[in-house]
């Protein structure tokens, strides 16, 4: 396929389309307008069979199309959020109406960007993973340039998507090992924080104050790791004081091979992401 010639996107007035109305374009999309990124008029989407989407958008000052097709035709850059297994049939339909001024992305998990852009007929695509904490605005989101995207089409999309959290760039092919680790990733945290309150629990605190404070914790750490810049083995050995009670914990946590399973986890999830979408 030949490289299309782009023509730059109108960063003032431009307005971005959902295809697929569903739970991910609705985090993105709140995103958008509670930061002020993109005002609602600018933001459209259509109703596919459920019309409590359709509510949920409006709820925010989303304007509904008759269909997907008019989102297309009236949208600067259109995002397919529809789940992996429709939308091949749903890229075929729209294709006539992806001209080469419209900027391509798709948030679908597992789907490569070659079939993307051979179903489209169309090589100014972005492949973007978030995860699910874009519906708090806490997204860790991994974005790939297609064939003929621009520059100026990365900024914009990674201002977008930095709307719902984090944005980082890199090859299409980490996107396995980034949908084992980032993409899976809050599953793992989940079951962390449930049994370390299951552990609060179990050393005699009521339910409610031990989820509240491990939950916390969680955020903190992250947070201390994120903002003093300090590699994660330098802030556990400046709490691990000698014969205390942290380094009985981690002692326990080594025992059960805490490392070992985490790291497997990632590794499995990859793994498991490269077999259902082979190339
Ligand atoms: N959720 C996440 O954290 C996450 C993270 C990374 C990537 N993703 C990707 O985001 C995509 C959407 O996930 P989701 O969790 O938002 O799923 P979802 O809530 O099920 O949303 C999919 C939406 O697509 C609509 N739809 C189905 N067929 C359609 C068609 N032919 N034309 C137009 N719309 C159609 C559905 O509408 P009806 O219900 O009305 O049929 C539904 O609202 C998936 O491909 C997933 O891989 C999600």
């Amino acid at each position: 396929m030949e490289p299309m010639e782009a023509t730059t996107i109108p960063t003032d007035t431009f307005k971005v389309g959902f295809i697929g109305a569903g739970k991910m374009a609705e985090s993105i999309a709140r995103g958008l307008v509670q930061s002020g990124v993109l005002p609602p008029h600018r933001i459209l989407t259509a109703v596919h069979s459920n019309p409590s989407r359709g509510t949920a958008f409006e709820s925010f000052g989303v304007k509904l199309l008759p269909h997907s097709i008019a989102v297309v035709e009236d949208s600067d850059v259109v995002i397919l959020s529809v789940k992996p297994q429709v939308v091949k049939d749903v890229v075929l339909q729209l294709k006539p109406k992806f001209s080469k001024k419209k900027l391509l992305v798709s948030v679908i998990a597992g789907v490569k960007m070659k079939d993307l852009q051979e179903w489209a007929g169309h090589t100014r695509f972005i492949r973007v993973m978030p995860n699910t904490p874009s519906a708090v605005g806490e997204a860790a989101t991994v974005m790939s340039m297609g064939g003929s995207a621009t520059e100026e089409d990365g900024e914009l999309i990674a201002k977008l998507f930095g709307a719902v959290g984090k944005v980082w760039r890199a090859d299409e092919k980490l996107f396995d090992a980034i949908g084992g680790l980032s993409g899976s990733g809050p599953a793992y945290i989940f079951l962390a924080i449930e049994a370390l309150a299951d552990g609060g629990v179990a050393a005699g605190l009521p339910r409610e104050l031990a989820l509240g404070l491990v939950s916390q914790t969680v955020l903190g750490a992250a947070s201390m790791v994120v903002k003093t810049g300090k590699h994660p083995g330098q802030l556990k050995d400046d709490v691990a004081s000698p014969g205390g009670t942290t380094i009985a914990g981690i002692q326990e946590l080594e025992k059960g091979g805490f490392r070992g399973i985490l790291m497997n986890a990632v590794v499995a999830a990859a793994k498991r992401s490269k077999e259902l979408s082979p190339s």
